[in-house]
């Protein structure tokens, strides 16, 4: 753990997002360009309590920037979140001589770097942590953008367009529930993109009357037969939204929860495009020595931030997506879609 970096992690932690594996290549190439050994720390936080590990290499990256999933795999770990549990993986970066560590995950991937980090410097030692920002539910809020993203939003607009093609044929209605976890983002997205009836989302209130009964009935008058309802995860339990419709307007749903299919695929060319540019910017960073960071995307910039102040900061997501939505989707001119 001394001045110039010789020697860093990397790893993958949380839920796996398309582009991760694109990440680590990114990290591993650029490290090693610089002459900088890179260790791959297995199961993500997990991997590095119980030392489990693969030096990696140039050509140990090959073929994985099309590859969905993590070649790392990933995990949650409960250990992790306790100071015994850090001290092991302490033992490991030590075991390691680990000077930076690369975490490729969400929030509680950062919180977790963190806490590592801080612990390292109890005993007056340096260990710099940097994360990369990678969930499918877009809910980072230094980074306007986080790796997966865009891949799980076109994983679940092939899906829905598959279930349209059946709801028109049986004149139905369709419930359909995407991830997102607190966030509506991938819901919206999706949501505008699919031309849905109705999508209901955590950040805006749920008025049933009004965003589902209201809608399918100007979608029937407007001509269609067929109603597309999406809703985000965080914002209500797909059954039971269908029951209601039933219940108020005699109609039949059909259920369909994507679940998990939204995380795996291969990684579209936005996701392996970013993700390039924010391991070879974690390494730039690990270089200079500069602390724990985070790298972000901020308008059309790969940045990086303190870590700290970076986890204290939150985004919104933009409301004027809702009124698109609705200007386009529900006025009594169109037919549905
Ligand atoms: O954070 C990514 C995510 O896929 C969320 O959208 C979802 O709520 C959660 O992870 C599911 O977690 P698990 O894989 O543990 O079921």
């Amino acid at each position: 753990m001394g001045d110039k970096i010789k020697r860093i992690g990397v790893l993958t932690s949380g839920g796996d997002a398309p582009g991760m594996n694109a990440a680590v290549r990114a990290v591993v190439r650029s490290a090693v360009g610089m002459g900088i050994e890179c260790i791959g720390i297995r199961r993500g936080w997990t991997g590095l309590i119980s030392s489990d590990f693969v030096k990696l290499d140039g050509s140990s990256v090959s073929h994985i920037i099309n590859k969905g999933g993590t070649m790392l795999y990933t995990a949650r770990s409960l250990d992790f979140m306790e100071r015994a549990g850090r001290e092991k993986a302490i033992g490991t970066c030590k075991l390691l001589g680990l000077d930076g560590i690369v975490a490729i995950g969400g929030d509680g991937t950062f919180r977790g770097a963190l806490a590592l980090s801080r612990q390292v410097a109890e005993d007056g030692q340096k260990l710099d942590v940097v994360g990369i920002p990678a969930t499918i539910d877009n809910d980072i809020g230094c980074s306007h953008y986080t790796i997966g993203f865009d891949t799980a939003c076109n994983t679940a607009v092939q899906c829905i367009d598959k279930l349209r093609d059946t709801m028109q044929s049986h004149e139905r209605c369709s419930v359909v529930e995407v991830m997102g976890r607190h966030a509506g983002y991938l819901a919206l997205y999706v949501g505008i993109a699919v031309g849905a009836t109705a999508v209901l989302i955590p950040e805006r209130p749920v008025d049933f009357e009004n965003d589902v009964v209201e809608n399918i009935r100007r979608a029937r008058l407007a001509g269609s037969t067929h109603y597309m309802v999406v809703v985000a995860e965080g914002a209500g339990n797909a059954y039971e939204i269908a029951d209601q419709i039933k219940e108020k307007m005699s109609i039949d749903p059909r259920v369909t929860v994507l679940g998990h299919i939204q995380r795996g695929g291969s990684p579209t060319a936005r996701d392996r495009e970013l993700a390039s540019r924010m391991g070879y910017q974690a390494v730039q960073v690990l270089a200079q020595r500069k602390g724990n960071r985070i790298v972000a995307k901020q308008e059309g910039s790969i940045v990086d931030l303190d870590m700290e102040e970076a986890l204290a900061m939150t985004k919104s997501l933009e409301m004027d997506r809702y009124d698109v939505l609705e200007a386009l989707t529900n006025n009594d001119g169109f037919r549905n879609r």
